[in-house]
């Protein structure tokens, strides 16, 4: 299938772009490198030896948007643009409502208008809303509550994907909570860089395995957990990438939801130990105050995914580890 990719150049696209290529579909990648490097499409085609072709263009640009699906045509999108810093959300909602959700109304707009009824859709767990208890299933209570702006831009999203599926009954769409992406990919080409300083878990451990920072700081150590802090389920990248290709393939009409996620949940401690035998050195941390928002455990319950899109994460947190070092010992310079 040829298929267009928005925010395609970013850490989680990037992953994504190689995985379809490599399953023998075509890419399309339309950016406008909020969160990414031009230099990333260079990158898959080092890896796969195919160029996307790709498009500097910001998705809630309606009349760049429907230019763009004019010249390339395209039978699927799987909709990744959008900012997703839980933080930067907090301290300017309005520039998430605007973004994520006028990206979102402009694509769905321009897809009907050519006829385009195939989406998969990057969404988040953290539109469940607590108490949770994991291991958390796709019929566990979603809303606008405790969560972020980041996380409420999400929810809404969905909402609005199953009104426009309501609306035309051969739409079909994907929409798949992801938990907690990390890792790289093996050729050491393609990791997680976002762009100044990483809000993330991984991504900080690795800087302080680097020496880029002088510590991580855990943020608390008395939730209800075996070591005292935070549970999450680190889902490796390529496993990810490779739940978007089964999604894509395995499409249908109406919409349907799936969580990514391994099943499995490690703590920040777990994480620190897992970076530290992979960089072979110790990872300083400084033990501070829990983070505002944050939950004590989650991970996913993964069985409605494997049962229907015949999918499940092969990867595990020292696999992401190993491959995040990797790519960050070679990246080291990246601006
Ligand atoms: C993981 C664990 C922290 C940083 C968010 C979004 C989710 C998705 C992933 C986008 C928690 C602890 C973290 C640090 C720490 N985002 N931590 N020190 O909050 O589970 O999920 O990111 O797709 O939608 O909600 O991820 O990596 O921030 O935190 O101790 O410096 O690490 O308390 O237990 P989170 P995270």
């Amino acid at each position: 299938m040829r298929v267009l990719l928005t925010g395609g150049a970013g850490y989680i696209g990037a992953h994504v772009a190689i995985e379809l290529q490599q399953q023998g579909h075509e890419v399309v990648i339309a950016d406008n490198f909020a969160n990414s490097r031009r230099g990333t499409a260079a990158r898959i085609e080092r890896v796969t030896g195919i160029a996307p072709e790709l498009f500097d263009i910001d998705v809630a640009n309606r009349s760049q948007l429907d230019e763009l699906f004019s010249v390339i045509r395209v039978e699927a999108v799987i909709h990744l643009a959008g900012h997703k810093s839980v933080e930067d959300s907090v301290r300017d909602p309005l520039e998430y409502y605007d973004n994520n959700l006028l990206s979102t109304l402009s694509l769905l707009s321009v897809m009907r208008r050519w006829s385009v009824r195939k989406m998969v859709f990057s969404s988040s767990a953290t539109v469940y809303q607590e108490p949770t208890h994991p291991p958390i299933s796709e019929t566990s209570t979603v809303g606008l509550g405790q969560t972020s702006p980041y996380g409420r831009t999400k929810a809404m999203i969905e909402a609005i994907l199953a009104d426009f599926a309501g609306s035309d009954p051969l739409f079909e769409a994907s929409i798949l909570r992801y938990f907690n992406p990390v890792g790289a990919h093996m050729s050491g080409l393609i990791g997680e860089a976002p762009l100044g300083k990483p809000s993330n878990l991984l991504p900080l451990v690795g800087q302080a395995a680097m020496g880029q920072r002088a510590h991580v700081s855990v943020f608390g150590n008395s939730y209800d957990t075996l070591d005292g802090t935070g549970v999450r389920d680190y889902i490796h990248v390529v496993d990810l990438a490779l739940g978007h290709v089964a999604a894509l393939e395995g499409l249908a009409r109406g919409v349907e939801t799936f969580n990514l996620g391994t099943g499995t949940g490690h703590s920040v401690l777990d994480v620190i130990k897992a970076y530290e035998r992979a960089a072979g050195r110790q990872v300083p941390y400084r033990l501070e105050a829990s983070r505002n928002g944050d939950v004590a455990r989650s991970f996913a319950d993964v069985s409605k995914v494997k049962r229907e899109l015949g999918w499940t994460a092969s990867r595990t947190l020292d696999d992401s580890c190993r491959d995040d070092w990797r790519w960050r010992r070679g990246n080291a310079d990246l601006d």
